[in-house]
């Protein structure tokens, strides 16, 4: 057995990748899914099309590579994070769409619990900021709005899981109801300190512990699926941007990863400490394997490449967001439009679900070349924001200087360049950029005793460009200012 499949489930596609023996990429299927907004601020995902869309990609992309299911050694998973699914243990019928990471219908219940104080017992225990991107209040809402959806979880008739449990469940034909350190640290129950759920956590959002799933290590026996034609193992779970960091290599602590997808979350290792952060990151579980969790700093930024396609999709701008690199190289030098792309709120380190976007600078000679680099440009300073955060928060070993980035706008020499200026750090562009699904495969195929431990693997990442930051402090700082009084003025309206 010399190959292995990972499963990306993502926000708005599944994606199935197949590596071979030496970690190389040998087929990929992916299918985009239906999105459902059933109100402003609402995000949901129908469970059955996040599994038939997953199994029909597995499938495909064994037959368009003649690859047979006796020849994988075993499954890797990763996954968008923090959406929340619940479904009947009897049938596996949910009882409810999927609600996704970026759905902002709890804010009012975050506010009121915010305000009423206690924000500093949840950072204690889980790491996590009060929001309502974490899985937490999503599922609260759906305990308060299924009718005797409580009880019923109470019963033992109900179980929860994030979308990585929601594959594995059905991989494994119902027999499987666990998760990973990764993914149970996003969902606001789980204690990161003791490496267990929380009866504290559980107990103020009113959800009853029965319903959980098992945490378990990153690299651990997940079950195994017969789906595919023989049985496979699932031998590998991390959430999706945990998985990046370990695609990426990011084991020493001081490192850190920045993926550009739909948004942009920035990672950095902080080895088996868990750092507290004083600006409003996230302390997270990187991955835990043999049992030890490693922990990481994060950032999370909602909207990157989504401003990218809203210029397409909103504006009708461009009809490729590759055009909007030459579009910033264009535009004019003089013009400083700032654009805030608060679509969604604004997470780290505003934590602002009520924040919307704005625009500034706009005169009448503004086009669309000077929108399209502010949009660019407002990914640099958002990721800006975070390494700030960061390198404040950090007073361990590592420099924290070198940023290793992947995700679609990574491929944008522009951006990744002007990241590189107004962060006035170097900006390295390893050679797979698929970093997500190879962690995950990394993760399955060390577990299948196939490819090489941690430090064999860190060996093998390979730079394919650097970006050396080459802009001067004083345009740096005008800059960066102006984005820090736009954010404050769009946050006051
Ligand atoms: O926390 C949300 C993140 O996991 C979503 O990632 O790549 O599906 O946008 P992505």
């Amino acid at each position: 057995m010399t190959h292995i499949l990972a499963i990306d489930q993502g926000t708005t596609s599944s994606r199935a990748i197949l590596f071979d023996a030496q970690m190389k990429i040998v087929g990929l299927a992916q299918e985009e899914f239906p999105q459902h907004y059933p109100d402003s601020g609402w995000v949901e995902h129908a469970p059955a099309n996040l599994w038939d869309c997953t199994l029909k990609v597995c499938r495909e992309v064994l037959e368009t590579t003649g690859i047979a299911a006796t020849e994988i050694a075993g499954i890797g998973i990763t996954n968008q994070r923090e959406t929340t699914l619940v479904w009947e243990r009897e049938t596996g019928r949910p009882i409810h769409n999927a609600i996704v990471w970026q759905d902002r219908r709890t804010a009012a219940f975050c506010r009121d619990w915010r305000e009423r104080g206690e924000e500093e017992a949840v950072i204690a225990k889980t790491g996590l900021i009060i929001d309502p991107y974490f899985s937490g209040t999503k599922l609260k809402w759906i305990l308060d709005n299924v009718e005797g959806a409580r009880d019923r979880a109470r019963g033992g008739e109900l179980m929860f899981g994030t979308v990585d449990t929601w594959l594995i469940w059905n991989l494994t034909g119902g027999r499987v109801h666990a998760t990973d350190a990764t993914n149970a640290c996003r969902t606001m129950l789980y204690d990161i300190h003791e490496g267990r759920w929380s009866s504290t956590l559980c107990g103020m959002l009113d959800i009853p512990m029965e319903m959980l799933p098992e945490v378990r290590d990153c690299a651990a026996d997940f079950g195994t699926t017969e789906l595919l034609g023989a049985p496979v193992p699932i031998l590998g779970v991390a959430g999706d941007q945990q998985a990046a960091t370990l695609g990426q290599a990011c084991f020493a602590p001081g490192m850190l990863k920045s993926t550009y997808g739909t948004g942009c979350f920035a990672l950095m290792n902080t080895g088996e400490t868990p750092v507290r952060s004083t600006h409003r990151l996230l302390t997270t579980v990187a991955y835990q394997l043999d049992g030890k969790p490693t922990y990481a700093l994060e950032g999370s930024i909602f909207i990157a490449g989504a401003v990218v396609q809203w210029l397409r999709d909103g504006l009708g701008l461009i009809e490729k967001a590759s055009e909007t690199q030459g579009l910033a190289e264009g535009s004019d030098p003089q013009q400083r439009v700032i654009m805030v792309p608060a679509f969604t709120g604004l997470g780290a380190p505003y934590w602002d679900p009520d924040c919307r976007g704005a625009v500034f600078g706009l005169t009448r000679s503004t086009g669309p070349r000077e929108m399209a680099r502010a949009a660019l440009e407002s990914v640099g300073y958002q990721t800006r924001d975070l390494l700030e955060a960061m390198r404040a928060d950090w007073q361990g070993e590592g420099d924290a200087a070198t940023l290793r980035v992947d995700g679609g706008m990574s491929a944008s020499d522009w951006t990744m360049q002007f990241l590189a200026d107004i962060t006035d750090a170097p900006v390295d562009r390893p050679e797979i950029t698929e970093t997500t699904a190879l962690g995950v495969a990394w993760l399955a195929g060390m577990k299948a005793g196939i490819y090489p431990d941690m430090e064999g693997f860190a060996a093998g990442w390979k730079l394919e460009r650097s970006f050396s930051p080459a802009m001067d402090e004083a345009a740096r700082e005008a800059g960066y200012g102006a984005w820090r009084r736009a954010v404050a003025a769009t946050r006051s309206v």
